[in-house]
C-alpha cells in the first residue's frame, strides 16, 4: 500500500482489540474505502501460557460464556453484547472449528440466588430471549449439591483463549493487517507511529490514566485433568469456584478468585489449595482414575475493570490544523470474551462515524 495511504491503529491485541480490528476491516472494506489497518501493541498473543504478562488478560481468561442477569444499566448493556456475542459464536463454531470454540453445556448453582437470576431462568423461553442461549433446564433439588438453592443448565460455548486469539490475529493479517510491536506512553502517540494515522482505538484494556479503571486480580489453575462441561458455582460467603475446558488439549481451567484492587502478580499456595478444595466438592469427577489433579500451572491475571464498565468512548482534538480521534474500547473486566463482538459492533461503528465526521469540510470544533 502506498506511504501516505490512510491508516488506523488499534492499540491493543487482546480479544477486544483483535475483534474490533476485525470489524474496522469489514466494515470498512464493505464501503470500498483504503486504510490501512494497524494493530500497535506490547504483546501478542503466545501460544505458551506463562510467557506473557499478568497485565496482558487475554492470555489468562477462561474463558466461558456465562449470563448474568440484566439488573442495572451497565448489566442491560452488557447483556445486549452477550447476546450478539452468543450468536456469532453459534454461526462461528461450525464455519470455522479451528478458532478454539467449544460448545458444551453450562451447569450453574448459586447459594445465595437474587430474584434477577429466579426470573431470568422463569422459562425456557426468557432465558434465551434474554441470554441467546439455548436449551435450558432448571435443576430440581435432588440434583443440587448441599447449599445450593438455585441450579440450571444451558448450551453455551467456552474458549481456548490463547489459540483464539492467535487465529483471530492471523485473520487480521491474511486480510492485510500490520503489527507494530510497541510500548506506548499514550493512545495519543500512536498518531506519530506512521505517516497518516487518521484515528486510533484504544483498546488497551486497562486505561492507567482513568481513574475509574482498577485491577480484579484472578488466581486460576490450569490442570491436564480432561473435563467434558463448564461448571460455576456461587458460595454462600460470596465466592466463586469454576471449571472450564479448553478445546485443543489446552487443560482445563479451575478457578478462581476475583481479587478487587489486588496487584499482587504471584500465584498463593493456599489459594491454589482453596480452590482444589472446592472444586473436587463441586465437581470430584476433576480428578483422574488415580485420584490427582495435575498442574499444568498457576495463572495470575488482571481483569481490566471499570467502575460503570466499559468505556465506548470518542475524543478529538485539533493538533497542528489536523483532527485526531481517539475511540476508547477499554475496561471489560471479568467479561471481555463473552461480550467480545457486541463490544467490537459497537466500536467499529463509532469509528465509521468519527471517520465520517473527520471527511465534513467544515471543522466541527
Ligand atoms: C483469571 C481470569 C479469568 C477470566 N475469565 C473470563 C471468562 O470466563 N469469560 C470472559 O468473557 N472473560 C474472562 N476474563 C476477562 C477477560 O480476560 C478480559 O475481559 C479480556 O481479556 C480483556 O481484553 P482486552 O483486549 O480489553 O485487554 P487485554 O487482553 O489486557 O489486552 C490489552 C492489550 O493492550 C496492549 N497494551 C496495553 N497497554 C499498552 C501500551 N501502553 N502500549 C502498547 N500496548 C499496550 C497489551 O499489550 C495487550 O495487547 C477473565 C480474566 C482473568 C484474568
Ligand atoms: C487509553 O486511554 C486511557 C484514558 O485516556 C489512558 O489512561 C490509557 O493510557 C490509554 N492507553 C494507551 C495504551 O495509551
Amino acid at each position: 500500500m502506498a506511504k501516505d495511504s490512510k491508516k488506523i491503529v488499534v492499540i491493543g491485541a487482546g480479544v477486544i482489540g483483535l475483534s474490533s480490528a476485525l470489524l474496522i476491516q469489514e466494515s470498512l472494506s464493505l464501503k470500498k474505502e483504503n486504510y490501512e489497518i494497524i494493530i500497535a501493541a506490547h504483546e501478542f498473543p503466545h501460544p505458551h501460557t506463562t510467557k506473557t504478562s499478568v497485565n496482558y488478560a487475554s492470555m489468562w481468561a477462561g474463558a466461558h460464556l456465562r449470563p448474568i442477569p440484566a439488573s442495572t444499566p451497565q448489566l442491560e448493556r452488557e447483556a445486549s453484547w452477550f447476546r450478539k456475542t452468543a450468536a456469532k459464536f453459534r454461526s462461528q463454531f461450525p464455519q470455522e472449528p479451528w478458532l478454539g470454540i467449544l460448545p458444551l453445556r453450562g451447569v450453574e448453582y448459586l447459594a445465595v440466588p437474587s430474584e434477577a437470576y429466579q426470573n431470568l431462568v422463569r422459562s425456557e423461553d426468557t432465558f434465551t430471549k434474554e441470554t441467546a442461549l439455548e436449551n435450558l433446564r432448571v435443576l430440581n433439588e435432588k440434583e443440587l449439591p448441599d447449599g445450593v438453592a438455585l441450579g440450571f443448565e444451558y448450551d453455551t460455548f467456552c474458549v481456548n483463549a490463547p489459540v483464539y486469539c492467535m487465529a483471530l490475529l492471523r485473520k487480521f493479517l491474511v486480510r492485510g493487517g500490520k503489527t507494530i510491536n510497541r510500548n506506548l506512553k499514550s493512545e495519543w502517540e500512536a498518531f506519530s507511529l506512521e505517516s497518516n494515522v487518521r484515528l486510533v482505538v484504544n483498546a488497551s484494556g486497562m486505561g492507567f490514566g482513568d481513574s475509574k479503571s482498577f485491577p480484579t486480580r484472578g488466581q486460576i489453575c490450569l490442570v491436564s485433568n480432561p473435563f467434558d462441561k463448564t461448571i460455576t458455582r456461587q458460595h454462600k460467603d460470596g465466592t466463586w469456584s469454576f471449571v472450564i475446558p479448553r478445546c485443543f488439549d489446552g487443560g482445563t481451567v479451575i478457578g478462581g478468585t476475583k481479587d478487587v484492587n489486588d496487584w499482587n502478580s504471584e500465584p498463593s499456595l493456599a489459594t491454589r489449595e482453596e480452590l482444589f478444595r472446592k472444586a473436587v466438592e463441586t465437581f470430584p469427577e476433576i480428578k483422574n482414575s488415580a485420584g490427582r489433579i495435575d498442574i499444568i500451572t498457576d495463572v495470575v491475571g488482571r481483569r481490566p475493570t471499570r467502575v460503570d464498565g466499559m468505556r465506548i468512548e470518542a475524543e478529538v482534538r485539533q493538533e497542528g490544523g489536523e483532527t485526531r480521534s481517539v475511540v476508547h474500547a477499554y475496561g471489560a473486566g471479568g467479561r471481555g470474551y463473552e461480550l467480545s463482538w457486541g463490544i467490537a459492533g459497537d466500536v467499529a461503528e463509532l469509528v465509521g462515524r468519527e471517520l465520517r465526521e473527520q471527511s465534513k469540510p467544515v471543522s466541527r470544533l
